[in-house]
């Protein structure tokens, strides 16, 4: 079983994100952020992405979340025509919602207008109070547990939240006997551990309550995104397990920033169990993705403490 997991596309087309629109409705900052993604976050590079994945005999694909950069409804309108791109369909490709996606409170309805195929929870598994939240899907020996952490937030501060309920319910399906056996990976865009976990202004509020999530209920691998780096740390599992907990550069940034340059991870499971991972980037004189050295993206080899 392969999975391929990419982060914070925050696609964005000029089109989509009108200027008249912006000017009307949102501040100047807006449009400053807008032309400084604009130079480093490339529609090309995710194109590139998207054949790379679909030649890597992929099973499942996980995107971690900010696939706009602020929530408008062409944004989401244009980067749903962009995930066509994958061979997957809706069945075998997962996407969570990021804080860009919720950086007006307007956008919490469109990324379920928009992207609500790509995060539906499997017949069986729906909430009976209506809940949106945990998502879940099983995908034979596969479980993707989808979390959202997306708030409004205020200017300038970019942090997450599960939420006490949201919590409640991901450790009741984690703990759930129809997943013994299965590969659980939880997808959540804010990191949940390591050092960026506790951050103020940018990090997981409640960082420290979905470790005792995990410590109680287990997980076999949590993704996220948000910072746009190659991050590593690991949580602590049931009975002395250990839990990795791993973070990705955005699959698009082709920036000066030679560590934030896009990239992806591949993992494959084996019948035991066992994972194996692979490290492929965006080469800008090829123009595709290749296979990298797990080291050389930054690793901060941080376990947990939690
Ligand atoms: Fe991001
Ligand atoms: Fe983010």
């Amino acid at each position: 079983m392969r999975i391929a997991h990419f982060s914070d596309p925050h696609l964005l087309s000029i089109d989509g994100a009108r200027l008249r629109d912006l000017l009307n409705k949102r501040w100047l900052g807006v449009v400053n952020l807008l032309t400084h993604r604009a130079r480093e976050h490339k529609l090309h590079v995710f194109e590139a992405l998207a054949r790379d994945v679909n030649e890597q005999s992929i099973d499942h694909v996980i995107c971690t979340g900010d696939i706009t950069n602020v929530a408008l409804r062409g944004e989401f309108a244009f980067a749903r025509d962009k995930f066509e791109l994958f061979d997957h369909g809706a069945d075998r490709l997962t996407v969570i919602p990021g804080n860009h996606d919720a950086y007006v409170a307007a956008g919490i309805p469109l990324y379920e207008e928009f992207f609500g195929d790509l995060c539906a929870t499997d017949p069986g598994w729906e909430w009976p109070d209506g809940a949106a939240w945990p998502t879940v899907r099983v995908r034979g020996r596969l479980a993707v547990i989808g979390l959202t952490t997306s708030h409004p937030t205020p200017w300038f501060q970019a942090w997450g939240r599960i939420g006490d309920e949201q919590l409640v319910r991901a450790e009741q399906v984690l703990a759930d006997e129809r997943l013994a056996g299965t590969y659980r990976v939880v997808a959540v865009h804010h990191p949940p551990a390591g050092p960026y976990a506790p951050k103020k202004r940018h990090g997981l509020r409640d960082y420290e309550r979905f470790a005792e999530v995990i410590e109680r209920a287990g997980a076999e691998l949590v993704l996220h995104g948000h910072e746009h780096r190659d991050l590593r740390a690991e949580l602590a599992g049931p009975a002395g397990a250990r839990v990795p907990v791993h973070g990705i550069q955005s699959a698009t940034y082709v920036g000066p920033r030679e560590s934030h340059r896009a990239r992806y991870r591949i993992y494959s499971i084996g019948a035991d169990g066992e994972t194996t991972m692979e490290l492929r980037g965006f080469d800008s004189s090829s123009q595709t993705f290749r296979p990298e050295e797990q080291g050389l993206a930054r690793d901060l080899g941080v376990a947990a403490s939690l």
